[in-house]
């Protein structure tokens, strides 16, 4: 008979699929807990952190201090990296849950979601997804090119995403320079002719989704200035009834913050936002690039904090040479993986993912957005990791007791010079490569862009 599972003679072996936010406050909880764990976590790419590194902006250098904490989980007796090898592909899922006791799903929201309208794929449209992995230096979007050569830009969506790429549009690149930007997005934002961006939300401005922090910074640009049409800062009664409940203090902010804007007038910076609300997108017109936007203008209905937005059959067209959509991320499926293709996540309750018959399929648990959907700061996967390694470790009994292999048994964290899975120690002096790269121009690093260059460092086969 095996030992009991969970003691030093026979500890969990947990896989973790993802290094985002997610996967470390998952493994942080599992060593937390009273449980003997081992944790390998397997990230796709060389490098770790998810959006943390290639999703927050790089003008907000104080977010990303939460690589400080994941690299103290990192350096967990018992904790192991495995990265570049992109789970489900270069390795089935099943080979996976039979080398662990349980596998935990980390992996994020790497798609986007679409606008379903015509036009939307003109070029000169782009998804606010690709545009951030551009200018952070994500390797799957190293080669895109994005045409900033003309005037007026519009951005779809009232999220934090937007106002991310609304900053990174505006600023200036004495702005950007000392920031972690990738060097080639800088050489590119350089030459940038955009001079009027137009943030469209299809609600009103009490039903933006910004974070009054992050809004206000529209308002603290060099050479940028919001532009507001007094005419928005008058609510409707559902809408100012909002801004009263306590779940509306956001809004409250928000407005407070707009109306500063209204009030102080334009000091004739040579970039504009355009704070448009009330607005669907309901075709992208064209020849061969995105000319101009259509919207219909929406009025508001429902209860106060459950207003959506309805047409009103008014039609109103934008002209525009650069258009970003962002209305939200989505989550991609895993070949082995249950997924339900509505909502864009891996089906799931308290954590457990559910076969199509809704059953606990055993042994496979999920966390972060590709569990909850793309929403929530970087800590909101704190108490979700925490809360499915809960759900895990109560389900220990249920588990196969069976001593597991963990990553030796499938061949790839081997130390062997040629291997192409990289371990925590080959991921750090890619770290101290990119840091040093950086000194000499100011920046807190210079990214490599390239899993090619990230390997080659390492003096590894891609
Ligand atoms: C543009 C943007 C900016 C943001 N800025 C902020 C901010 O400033 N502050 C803040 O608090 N929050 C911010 N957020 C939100 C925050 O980034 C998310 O809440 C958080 O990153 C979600 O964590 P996650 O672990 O679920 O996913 P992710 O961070 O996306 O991590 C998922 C990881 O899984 C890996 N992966 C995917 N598929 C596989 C596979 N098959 N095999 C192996 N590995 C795989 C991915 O490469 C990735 O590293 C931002 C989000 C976005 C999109
Ligand atoms: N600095 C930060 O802390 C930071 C930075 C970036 C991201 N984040 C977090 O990351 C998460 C994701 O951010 P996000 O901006 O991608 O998503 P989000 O906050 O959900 O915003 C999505 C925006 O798209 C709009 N939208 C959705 N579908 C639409 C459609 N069909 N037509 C027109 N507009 C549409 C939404 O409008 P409705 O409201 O009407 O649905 C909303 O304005 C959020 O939780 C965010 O706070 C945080």
């Amino acid at each position: 008979m095996s030992p009991a599972l969970g003691t030093t003679d026979n500890p969990l072996r947990v896989a973790i699929v993802g290094s985002g936010p997610s996967g470390f406050y998952a493994a942080e909880a599992l060593f937390r807990s009273e449980t003997a764990v081992l944790v390998d976590m397997f990230e796709r790419l060389p490098a770790p952190f998810g959006l943390v590194r290639h999703g927050v902006a790089p003008d907000h250098a104080k977010l990303k201090e939460a690589i400080r904490v994941y690299e103290g989980i990192a350096r967990t007796p018992g904790f192991r990296f495995v990265g570049n090898l992109n789970v489900g592909r270069d390795l089935p899922v099943d080979a996976l849950r039979a080398a662990y006791h349980a596998v935990v799903f980390c992996c994020g929201a790497e798609s986007d979601r679409r606008l379903g309208i015509p036009g939307e794929d003109l070029p000169g449209s782009y998804t606010a997804t690709e545009f951030v992995g551009w200018y952070n230096g994500h390797p799957d979007y190293r080669d895109r090119r994005f045409d900033l050569s003309r005037e007026v830009a519009v951005i779809i969506g009232q999220g934090n995403v937007a106002i991310d790429v609304c900053r990174i549009l505006a600023k200036t690149v004495d702005e950007l320079k000392h920031t972690d930007i990738a060097e080639h997005a800088l050489d590119a934002l350089a030459e940038s002719r955009i001079r009027e961006i137009h943030l469209v939300g299809r609600r009103g401005p009490a039903q933006a989704k910004f974070t009054t922090k992050e809004f206000r910074e529209l308002g603290e640009l060099t050479a940028c200035e919001p532009v507001v049409d007094p005419a928005d800062l008058a609510l409707n009664p559902e809408s100012l009834a909002e801004l009263e409940d306590r779940a509306g203090s956001t809004a409250k902010k928000n407005m407070e913050v707009l109306q500063g804007f209204v009030a102080r007038g334009s000091k004739g910076c040579p970039r504009r936002i355009f704070l448009r609300y009330l607005l669907s997108p309901v075709e992208v017109k064209g020849d061969a690039h995105v000319e101009r936007v259509v919207f219909e203008r929406n009025r508001l209905e429902g209860a106060p904090l459950h207003q959506s937005a309805r047409g009103t059959g008014e039609y109103v067209e934008q002209p525009c040479g650069i258009l970003f959509r962002s209305i939200g991320y989505r989550g991609i499926p895993i070949a082995g993986v249950p997924f339900d293709a509505r909502q864009g996540v891996f089906p799931s309750q308290e954590g457990r993912i559910l076969d199509e018959s809704g059953s606990p399929v055993p042994g496979m648990y999920v966390a972060g957005w590709i569990k909850r959907g793309p929403t929530g700061i970087i800590g909101t996967n704190r108490a979700d990791g925490v809360a499915t390694v809960k759900t895990l470790l109560a389900d220990l009994a249920t588990l196969d007791p069976a001593p597991k292999p963990g990553a030796d048994a499938l061949g790839l964290a081997t130390e062997s010079p040629d291997r192409r899975a990289l371990n925590w120690s080959d991921w750090l002096v890619i770290d101290r490569a990119e840091i040093e790269r950086g000194e000499p121009k100011g920046k807190p690093r210079e990214k490599f862009t390239r899993v090619k260059e990230m390997l080659g460092l390492l003096g590894r086969p891609s």
